[in-house]
């Protein structure tokens, strides 16, 4: 399957056409970006690995049950996905408190929340992605029915169940992460865009150590050593 004409360019990834009317090619960039893309690097080999632990985690979540957009993976940057309309919410899953959760409510960072925190943002970089309501999302017009805001809840904590068990059996603490959606032709909802140590957040479970975009937000340093091992533990390493 080859490219056609560039359909989108995000920060990470780059969506092109192809000659079926119902397929993507997704193309992972190396670029590294940050509070809403004011710190911004490149990583050579970056977008190579998070194809490859997108791969994987998109593998395990269908073997599973969740409906994705993924089809093939073509060769290292590359992934072949079902064309979807992308929903315009971001689902983050918190196990959990850092980042955006802690600053905002004051919540000691590495707290482990009482039960799994699922909140929408609304996917707008102009607005800085805020952080919406149910409510918000239908006024917002943002889904096609009322009960698919449920759905996508649902879809997150099922995701983060496979997930985090998959990744405590690797010695890794899943401690948040986002994911996107998507409408494909039928208008089922399917799993879009990426899962990866960009959009997750995973702490080693003994040395409590980040493995993921965290060492670059917090110029940490070691982001390509952090996400190989991510991958090294995927591909089997259980500790
Ligand atoms: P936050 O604590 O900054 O809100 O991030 C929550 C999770 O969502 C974390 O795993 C990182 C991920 N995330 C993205 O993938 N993209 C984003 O734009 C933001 C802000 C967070």
């Amino acid at each position: 399957m080859q490219k056609r004409d560039l359909l989108y360019e995000g920060k990470a990834k780059r969506l092109f056409t192809t000659d079926d009317d119902n397929l993507l090619i997704a193309e992972f960039k190396d670029d590294l970006t940050a509070f809403n893309g004011e710190k911004h690097d490149t990583e050579a080999g970056k977008g190579a690995l998070n194809n490859r632990i997108s791969t994987e985690l998109f593998k395990l979540l269908e073997s599973k049950g969740i409906p994705t957009h993924y089809v093939d993976t073509p060769d290292e940057n590359h992934m072949l996905v079902k064309k979807v309309e992308i929903i315009l919410i971001e689902v983050v899953v918190r196990n959990i408190a850092t980042g955006s959760l802690s600053k905002r409510l004051g919540i000691e960072d590495g707290t482990k929340l009482p039960f799994t925190l699922v909140e929408f943002y609304y996917k707008r970089d102009d607005l800085n992605d805020p952080i919406i309501n149910d409510e918000h999302c239908l006024i917002l017009d943002l889904v096609r029915h009322e009960g698919d805001l449920e759905e996508l809840k649902r879809l997150g904590r099922e995701i983060n169940v496979i997930l985090k068990s998959f990744f405590a059996d690797k010695g890794l603490n899943l401690v948040d992460f986002k994911v996107e959606f998507g409408y494909d032709r039928e208008g089922n909802i399917l799993l879009a865009d990426e899962i990866s140590p960009d959009s997750c957040r995973f702490w080693d479970m003994e040395s409590g150590e980040k493995l993921d975009k965290d060492r670059f937000r917090q110029g940490l340093g070691g982001v390509k050593v952090a996400y190989e091992e991510v991958l090294k533990r995927i591909l089997g390493e259980n500790k």
